[in-house]
């Protein structure tokens, strides 16, 4: 089995397709083994958990995400995520896949008491189409959930569907894997703005994920190019940001999987992936 860090769960704008090729930007950009590196806007973690599968140490990392991401790697970083309360959840699953669609409806009506970093996994992985699942301080917000599905005679698709991806025992297996391979990074569960207000280090690479343009259903937002211009003004270091389509002069297409497997990527009118550094 293999022993690298992965996402815990898809996850609207995840980057775990391009997580490699980010990555090789971003080392190269580093100006000594010991960068700091930011990846702002978080979200599930693809590019810090490649950063910390290609060597560097959990403790240069410092996440943000203002979701309950923030609040998920703020715990793994600091070692108080709880692995009964996490174990606790999946054990309440029902063992039927037919009948977890309700289970995480209900679930999503219940406090969130101080469960929110080891619950939100459970809820995000069985996420409809993986939006974006947030928790508004009340309640959660923008929970659908997927449904068991099994194919009929005429259905193209021949394989069921999970409504959980992925399934409870990947899904802990993965989380136990951050907890012990991403306990040290710093994450701030707080609007990207603040990150503003002190310096940053000389060795800093960073790295900036925004909901793209043109995309909905995420809860928060900011206008990328206001950031880029304050960043600048207080900081020299290396600024990467991920949009669909180039941002500055100095824009890298990604290529899903690199050179060798980017021929989906670069398929005409397709989504594509942007790098741009200012
Ligand atoms: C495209 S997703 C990031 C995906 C991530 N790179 C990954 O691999 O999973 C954008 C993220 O930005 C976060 N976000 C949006 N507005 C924010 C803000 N003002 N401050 C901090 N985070 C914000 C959202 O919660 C969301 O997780």
């Amino acid at each position: 089995m293999s022993t690298l860090l992965r996402v815990p769960c898809a996850y609207q704008g995840g980057k775990q397709r391009v997580a490699v090729e980010i990555a090789d930007i971003l080392l190269d950009a580093a100006p000594g083994p010991g960068a700091r590196f930011y990846d702002l806007c978080c979200g599930s973690g693809a590019v810090s958990i490649e950063l910390v599968n290609r060597g560097v140490d959990p403790s240069h990392i410092t996440m943000l995400d203002l979701s309950s991401w923030g609040k998920f790697w703020s715990a793994i970083g600091s070692g108080t995520f709880n692995m009964d309360t996490f174990d606790q959840l999946l054990s309440e699953l029902p063992e039927d896949k037919r009948a977890i669609r309700a289970h995480m409806s209900a679930l999503s009506t219940l406090p969130v008491q101080d469960r929110e970093a080891e619950l939100y996994p459970v809820l995000q992985a069985s996420s409809f189409g993986g939006k974006q699942i947030w928790h508004d301080g009340g309640r959660w917000a923008n929970a659908f959930f997927r449904n068991y599905w099994e194919p009929t005679a005429t259905s193209v698709r021949r394989s069921p569907a999970n409504p959980m991806q992925p399934s409870p025992v990947e899904l802990r297996r993965r989380v136990e894997t951050l907890v012990n391979g991403m306990r040290g990074v710093t994450c701030l569960n707080a609007d990207i703005m603040t990150v503003l207000n002190t310096p940053f280090p000389d060795d800093a690479v960073v790295y900036v994920d925004p909901p793209y343009q043109e995309t909905t259903g995420y809860a928060f937002g900011f206008d990328v190019k206001t950031f880029a211009r304050r960043f600048r003004e207080l900081s020299s270091a290396p600024l990467f940001v991920s949009e669909g389509t180039p941002l500055t002069r100095n824009a890298v297409l990604l290529t899903f999987g690199g050179a060798k497997g980017g021929i989906s990527g670069m398929r005409k009118g397709k989504h594509q992936e942007w790098l741009s550094q200012f």
